[in-house]
């Protein structure tokens, strides 16, 4: 029998399917439904981002706002692909066209630190009981757009507080803000201080969220290890090691029923780790779409935005050793210009034995994940990653760097993991030799098809599902619940 139910709200500004840039929205999209059976109720705070109100269903307004910062506002509440939602629809601050963070230009709309104070603010206002529909136990805020959450709840002189959680889903993205924007915020001048939201003379919305939240949690335990140190700290790791009792790493994973090869719409033909043989069939299609010679040869592939931190740079140089040894590369991604270039310039020189697609597409992701042999991440540092978890799933062998997430979820095929029958993927330092070394590596255990398919074997009966975090996150609610009875 689960005791009481525990009414928790996320605070976050992307959910797949009605918002995303990254693997937070996969988490926000996932994880409300892998803790309903731990008897946790999530409700979603999400900005009213066109998208989002395009997708919500059974809407009902909750609230009405006349004035949240300089305009009208509602809360709406709603339903999407499982979820419980509540949009803030305030059209002066979402309702523009494309990314949730900036304009078409690509710059950053100059008005970021009002539009994710606000979603902090109202997240606020119904932690503290302000809002009839809802009275959370638990605040619980992802990344720096929710930052601020704790620091409204702290200073706004209420009476019933919610208790607090903050994950950090990547420490580069710290939400800095001039000084000058405390007037806009309107949060007392004692908030700009030490303890509260001030950072280096700035104001730090996820600064403020690491050091008035209840509790800090990152998206995995080698990550949370790694940001106490200077090295993957991004100038927060003092703060963290003083908050080291209140820190904790607590894996992703994946949604098992958009990620299942068995039943995958996307792919060309189901499999599953008892009858793996129709994977040859996606690799055939795989390589057509992809342009690539048909010879029988190990297929390394990429999913990814990229940017410094998913150390692609380090690929390009090392590129004419993984083909001298015959392989083949098929890659997706968008980012960093320099970068698409020289992945399509690859894919022009090595026509045949190098394929490039620049953009986002779940569809061919899929087929990659079902095809590809093994999955290139040569991340610098990764909070958690999810594509290392999908390709577990795939039989897709993951190489990936030792950091992060990607150090807790990949076992090294080492010489004691082979002859243990164990491993599923390889690991390397974060470094272009390395990750050479690696492509080595992985050249040679692919001769050994015993060992490959035997490593495939482990990959696919690996628990990738939230079952055991969602457990881990419903004990950490019911811990702090419990800390403020005492
Ligand atoms: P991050 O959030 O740092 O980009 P994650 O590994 O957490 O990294 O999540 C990335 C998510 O985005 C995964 O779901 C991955 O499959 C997906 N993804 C990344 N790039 C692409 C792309 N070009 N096309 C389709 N999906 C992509
Ligand atoms: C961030 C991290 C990634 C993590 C994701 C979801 O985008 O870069 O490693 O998987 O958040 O937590």
């Amino acid at each position: 029998m689960k005791s009481s139910q525990i009414t928790v709200l996320f605070v976050v500004s992307e959910v797949y399917p009605l918002v995303k840039t990254g693997g937070l929205a996969d988490v926000a999209g996932a994880l409300p439904q892998a803790l309903a059976p731990e008897g946790v109720r999530v409700v979603t705070l999400i900005p009213g981002y066109p998208s989002v109100l395009d997708t919500l269903s059974d809407v009902e307004t909750v609230h009405t706002f006349e004035d949240l910062f300089d305009g009208p506002a509602q809360l709406l509440h709603g339903r999407a692909n499982g979820l419980e939602i509540i949009a803030i629809d305030a059209p002066h601050l979402y309702r523009r066209p494309g990314s949730p963070y900036h304009g078409p230009d690509g710059k950053d709309w100059p008005d970021n630190a009002v539009r994710f104070g606000a979603l902090s603010l109202v997240a606020a206002q119904i932690g503290a009981g302000q809002i009839a529909m809802l009275t959370p136990d638990v605040l619980h805020a992802h990344d720096w757009q929710g930052g601020l959450a704790g620091a409204y709840l702290r200073y706004g002189g209420f009476e019933r507080r919610a208790r607090t959680v903050m994950t950090v889903h990547n420490l580069a993205f710290q939400g800095l803000f001039p000084a000058s924007v405390m007037n806009q915020l309107k949060l007392p001048p004692q908030a700009f201080s030490i303890e509260g939201v001030e950072f280096h003379g700035e104001v730090g919305f996820l600064k403020a969220g690491l050091a008035l939240s209840d509790r800090i949690t990152t998206v995995s335990p080698t990550y949370a290890a790694e940001i106490r140190t200077p090295e993957f700290g991004m100038g927060l790791d003092g703060l963290l090691r003083v908050r080291t009792e209140r820190l904790s790493g607590i894996l992703n994973g994946i949604d098992e029923t958009v990620w299942n090869p068995a039943t995958d719409p996307l792919i060309a033909a189901n499999f599953d780790a008892r009858r793996m043989a129709p994977r040859i069939a996606n690799k055939a299609v795989l390589k057509r779409k992809m342009k690539l010679e048909a010879t029988d040869t190990l297929l390394f592939g990429v999913i990814s935005r990229l940017s410094w931190q998913k150390g692609l740079d380090m690929l390009v140089p090392v590129l004419p050793t993984l083909l001298a040894t015959g392989a083949q590369l098929v890659v997706l991604g968008t980012g960093e210009r320099a970068l698409q270039q020289a992945f399509a310039d690859a894919a022009r020189i090595h026509n045949g034995r190098v394929g490039c697609v620049i953009g986002y597409d779940e569809e061919l992701a899929h087929l990659i994940q079902a095809g590809a042999d093994a999955l290139l991440m040569p991340s610098r540092y990764e909070p958690c990653g999810l594509p290392q978890l999908c390709a577990l799933r795939y039989g897709t062998l993951p190489i990936v760097s030792q950091v992060g997430g990607l150090a807790d979820t990949v076992i090294d095929l080492n010489e004691m993991a082979i002859a243990e029958g164990a491993g599923t993927g390889v690991q390397f330092a974060p470094t272009a030799g390395m990750l050479e070394a690696a492509i080595l590596r992985t050249t040679a255990l692919w001769r050994n098809q015993r060992v490959w398919r035997r490593a495939q074997r482990n990959a696919m009966r690996t628990d990738v599902s939230w079952r055991r975090s969602a457990k881990r996150y419903a004990q950490l609610y019911r811990e702090l619940l419990a800390d403020r009875r005492k």
